[in-house]
């Protein structure tokens, strides 16, 4: 007898990332439960990845959910036996977090230990988290390994630390628990499809949706925060990595999670490479064909130089490595960006 699908809850499935991770996991073959309180998402994305599972599509279910609704939460946990959670849900705007301090720490803190209290209370104990290589601070040398000291810049930052803490926190008190802590780093591109991408709110602080934006015709060019750093080309270096790629890397976590060692651990999920933002206009240039106009600008408060993971340890121990490259990333997101130049929505109802 084939074994029963495992099932898995996503929390905030209905964002960018949580939506590609969604379809991973279905085509899988994972039973799959979104709540998103759409804050920040459509429920379009959800309808798309559904369209997208083909055959497995019965296997998803989505409710529209706020994850401090602790009622709510323990409602869904009672009518349904869940064998682990993906954590995405949260604020995720570092300059945002800044201004409203607060929101960031009642959303991302209180809407995580609300979780934690529901999970513990229903014995599901193994948790995927969504941090970030915001933890590393300004790296001193590069490339970025899990033992590098953390430190936080700004609110969004310290959210992720503290949950971090918590969740070592939780299994130092009862090793029943099973974390996995992955750090993202610059995650872009989208689905191969073009049916689901990035589709900020207002207008984009990030810098690939930006470039999409100036691309579309929808801001009338980038600003360059910063041509004065010791790189390449003196403009600031990150490590892209294609959505999908990340997305990969969940259900390689999941996979881990049930491995009898594991206790509460942390992955980088990135390539491995360092790209500048110059060497990402002329890539997203070529993929698409437009000019991207460029105005250089001072340096962006808090903006560390170069960022770039080492990505030994998920290689070794999650079986996991990203494939696409930055060629890719731009691809698809072009793909993506003219398919739905004003994402979920319309020019009329944006
Ligand atoms: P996103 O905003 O697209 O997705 C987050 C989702 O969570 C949204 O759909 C939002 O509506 C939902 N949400 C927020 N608060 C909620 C709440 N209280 N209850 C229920 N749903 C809620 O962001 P994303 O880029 O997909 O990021 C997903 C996670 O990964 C976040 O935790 C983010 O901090 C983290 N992360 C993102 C990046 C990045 O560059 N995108 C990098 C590192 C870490
Ligand atoms: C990338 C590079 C900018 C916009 C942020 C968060 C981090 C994580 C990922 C969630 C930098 C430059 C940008 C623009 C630019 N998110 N840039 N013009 O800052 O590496 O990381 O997103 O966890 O926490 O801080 O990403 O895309 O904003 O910037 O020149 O309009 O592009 O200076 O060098 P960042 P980013």
């Amino acid at each position: 007898m084939a074994a029963a699908a495992l099932c898995v809850l996503v929390t905030g499935g209905a964002g960018y990332i949580g939506s590609h991770t969604v379809l991973q996991l279905l085509l899988h073959g994972y039973k799959t439960v979104v709540i998103d309180n759409l804050d920040n998402s459509s429920e379009v994305a959800i309808t798309r990845v559904s369209q997208l599972a083909g055959d497995h599509a019965h296997n998803l279910a989505f409710h529209k959910m706020d994850i401090r609704d602790k009622h709510a939460l323990e409602q869904l946990f009672a009518s349904t036996k869940f064998d682990a959670v993906i954590h995405f849900a949260g604020l995720k705007a570092v300059g945002e977090s800044v201004h409203k301090p607060l929101m960031y720490y009642n959303n991302n803190i209180i809407g995580t230990i609300t979780l934690l209290e529901v999970m513990a209370a229903y014995e599901c104990k193994k948790l995927v988290f969504s941090s970030s290589a915001t933890v590393y601070g300004w790296p001193k040398e590069v490339p970025c390994t899990e033992e590098f000291p953390l430190s936080a810049a700004n609110p969004y930052g310290r959210t992720k630390l503290m949950i971090e803490d918590i969740c070592r926190d939780m299994y130092a008190s009862d090793f029943n628990w099973k974390f996995i802590l992955l750090r993202y780093f610059n995650p872009i591109g989208a689905h191969p499809s073009g049916q689901i991408g990035e589709d900020p709110r207002g207008i984009p602080n990030n810098l690939m949706p930006f470039i999409q934006q100036v691309a579309v015709g929808r801001q009338p060019a980038l600003q360059v925060f910063g041509t004065d750093y010791s790189t390449k080309d003196g403009t600031g270096v990150r490590d892209y990595i294609h959505v999908v790629d990340l997305a990969e890397g969940h259900t390689a976590a999941l996979k881990k999670l049930s491995d009898p060692k594991i206790g509460c651990e942390v992955y980088n999920l990135g390539t491995g490479k360092g790209t500048s933002v110059l060497e990402i206009v002329t890539a997203f240039e070529k993929a698409s064909g437009k000019n991207i106009p460029l105005v250089k600008t001072g340096r962006r408060p808090g903006d560390a130089e170069i960022v770039y993971a080492s990505t030994a340890k998920a290689e070794r121990e999650l079986n996991w490595k990203a494939k696409y490259g930055i060629e890719e990333m731009c691809r698809d997101q072009w793909n993506w960006a003219i398919k739905n130049p004003y994402g979920y929505q319309t020019k009329e109802t944006r």
